[in-house]
């Protein structure tokens, strides 16, 4: 039985899901291959993904594949209740996600998607294989191979297979060119700035943009707030990504530099407690805090509330807290993924190729997963390549060809200066 907060949204969910299919025509046109081919008939999907409009199009294009869905959140907040209803009434999938479940109910959620026995897993963090491991061996038999979809899990399920506990082969689908590069990058600096814009209606020309990691998430990040007229600061651990930093035209300092000028703060690095109670206590009376990482755990939050003499909600996704000295730092989408918690995440488009990639790695698992360890496998590089080409096809954009020559010249060493 779904567990979904309101059946009676599902009208209004169908319209945005179709509107976000408009902007999917790479899943689209594998959609069409699925439900000629079912390559998908008899495998159970236990997907935990953020629950919205554009994964709402990937869990209709897997159904018509032939697959059973479970799918549950990957995070209490990014919830669409409108879209699990559409789900649920439209496309007779299995949904157990409610916009701002406690943890409680979302570890329900994960258990009761791992209930019937899932063959395949879809996880955007490693909740739900964490918690296969952790607490479902149970269920772990019937289980072929997982997919990840973000840098977070991946990160996860490398420590997994290091420590030998990984239990089945996991494709890492954040590692393809065709996810990362876009998702991260263009998505993530996009879906960032729509968050904060839409928690804040802050003017971003002018103010002074602290992003914590020079990742492909921070990258684009960074490009897209220049692009609004903010004089970007980065903080950064790792010496090449600071160097590339400085060179694409930011200021580089470290995080207690930066934190008595900032006037908004973003971590997108996947690292804990990068935001801390000495760098808070610098900061200037208005400064905005948010996080684009996966986990809320790069904003110190427990030092937040501790030091805080007060804590209102001023704004929908806007949280005040008052320091004993009078200064008011303000809060974000609770420290959460700012752009799933108070925008939508990212735009379909971007979510046609990464969720292009869910739909073949699901396919390819399950013609090849006999044939893998368990390990966290990169996507298959002609997958990669397919994605890149149906995505160009559907811009109308066509690249050149190697002539045979070419080809020769290229994988030879014999012709010099
Ligand atoms: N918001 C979204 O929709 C979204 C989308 C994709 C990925 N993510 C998440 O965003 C995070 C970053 O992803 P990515 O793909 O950019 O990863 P990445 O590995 O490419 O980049 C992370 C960067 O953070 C830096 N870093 C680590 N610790 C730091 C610290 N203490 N201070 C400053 N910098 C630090 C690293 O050196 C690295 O350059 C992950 O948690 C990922 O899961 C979020």
């Amino acid at each position: 039985m779904p567990d979904i907060a309101n059946p009676e949204l599902a009208e209004q969910g169908l319209n945005r899901i179709e509107y976000a299919w408009t902007e999917m025509p790479v899943l689209h046109s594998i959609m069409e291959r699925f439900e000629k081919e079912k390559p998908l008939e008899g495998l159970i999907l236990a997907p935990c993904l953020h629950v919205t409009t554009e994964t709402a199009n990937l869990m209709r294009t897997l159904k018509a594949g032939g697959a059973e869905i479970h799918l549950c959140a990957s995070n209490p907040l990014s919830t669409q209740d409108d879209t699990a209803a559409a789900l649920v009434e439209h496309f007779d999938v299995d949904v157990h996600a409610v916009h701002g479940a406690d943890r409680d109910l979302y570890y329900k959620h994960i258990n009761s998607c791992i209930d019937p026995g899932p063959n395949v897993t879809m996880d955007d963090g490693c909740d739900l294989v964490t918690t296969l491991i952790q607490k479902r061996k149970d269920k772990l038999d019937g289980v072929i191979g997982g997919t990840e979809e973000t840098t977070t899990g991946v990160i996860r399920l490398r420590a997994m297979a290091a420590d030998g506990v990984l239990p089945v082969p996991i494709i890492a689908v954040n590692d393809a060119l065709t996810k990362h590069l876009f998702d991260n990058r263009y998505g993530t600096g996009q879906s960032t700035i729509d968050g904060i814009i839409r928690a804040t209606n802050i003017l971003l020309a002018g103010k002074t943009f602290v992003i914590a990691g020079y990742g492909w998430c921070g990258r684009g990040l960074a490009m897209r707030a220049i692009g609004q007229g903010s004089h970007v600061i980065v903080t950064e651990v790792n010496p090449v990504k600071a160097l590339q930093a400085v060179m694409d035209g930011c200021r580089v300092m470290t995080m207690e530099e930066a934190a008595p000028i900032g006037d908004i703060f973003v971590t997108v690095t996947g690292d804990i407690n990068v935001i801390r109670r000495e760098h808070m206590e610098k900061m200037h009376d208005g400064a905005i805090l948010a996080n684009s990482g996966h986990f809320d755990v790069e904003l110190e939050l427990t030092a937040l509330e501790d030091m805080a003499s007060e804590v209102k909600r001023i704004r929908q996704n806007l949280d005040m807290y008052t320091m004993p000295d009078g200064r008011r730092l303000f809060l974000a989408g609770q420290g959460r993924l700012v752009n799933l918690a108070a925008a939508e995440g990212h735009p379909a488009s971007v979510m046609d190729m990464s969720f292009a990639n869910q739909a073949l790695c699901v396919e390819y698992l399950k013609g090849h997963a006999d044939e893998l360890d368990t390990e966290v496998y990169p996507v298959p590089a002609d997958i990669d390549n397919r994605v890149a080409e149906l995505k160009l096809a559907s811009m109308g954009v066509n690249i050149d060809t190697l002539t045979p020559e070419q080809e020769k010249y290229l994988s030879s060493w014999e012709v010099g200066t």
